[in-house]
């Protein structure tokens, strides 16, 4: 196979910026905050989709992308439905990772933590600003289920709109926010030969962070 149409062929030299200890604040929430920045500014398309890892209690990891919808001083925060598998395995364990690519910056971030349920009445807050299709879609749709076909949700759609009426839509007791309250956040910056900058932020039992540099 030519090298140039191959898998493996594939490679760039990441050479845009550099990343150094002097560079950074001292809290990994507000340096995520600059680089957050930086990636709206450089109109990345979705720059708020992120993969979440979770894992059941029997180890077996899976992964999907999820839209960040704040960050705090707490941590990271999204919705979802509650009874999906992500959310059965979150019930199982509560520890989860966090991942970030903005390509176009050379850049990746890592966040990896614990996860809660934010309280319902931020959940209640959220869910009435969303569109009411967005509101109907969350009644309908079985998140993770096995259904019968496609015919299933827009049953269920037409069942929703109705009961629903013209009247204000509750948000369903099984979908809500959830936030990552991170213990480690890796900031990582391509650099040219593969020697990219890596800066790890972890949090100390004292409740301060630490920054190490990791090896590419
Ligand atoms: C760009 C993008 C954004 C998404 N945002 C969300 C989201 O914010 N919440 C969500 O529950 N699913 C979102 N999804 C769908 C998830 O990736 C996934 O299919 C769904 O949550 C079911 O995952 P699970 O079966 O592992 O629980 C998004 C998918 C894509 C590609």
């Amino acid at each position: 196979m030519n090298k140039h149409s191959s898998i493996a062929g594939i490679r760039k030299e990441y050479q845009l910026q550099s990343l150094l200890e002097n560079d950074v604040d001292d809290d990994p929430l507000i340096q995520f905050k600059t680089w957050w920045k930086h990636a709206l500014e450089s109109k990345i398309d979705e720059p708020n989709a992120m993969t979440l890892a979770t894992t059941s209690t029997s180890g077996k990891p899976s992964a999907r992308i999820v839209l960040l919808k704040e960050i705090n001083q707490n941590g990271f925060v999204f919705f979802t439905n509650y009874k999906s598998r992500k959310g059965n395995e979150i019930t199982e364990n509560p520890f989860v990772a966090l991942l970030f690519f903005w390509k176009e910056l050379e850049r990746q971030v890592r966040i990896e933590g614990e996860i809660k349920k934010i309280p319902t009445e931020e959940s209640d807050q959220y869910f009435f600003q969303r569109p009411r299709e967005s509101q109907i879609g969350a009644w309908s749709s079985p998140q993770s289920r096995v259904i019968e076909n496609r015919e299933f949700l827009n049953e269920n759609v037409l069942k929703y709109t109705s009961q629903f009426g013209i009247h204000n839509i509750p948000r369903p007791d099984f979908w809500g926010g959830y936030i990552v309250e991170p213990d480690s956040i890796e900031f990582w910056q391509g650099r040219p030969g593969r020697l990219h900058d890596r800066l790890h932020y972890v949090l100390t039992e004292h409740n301060i962070w630490n920054i190490e540099r990791l090896a590419p």
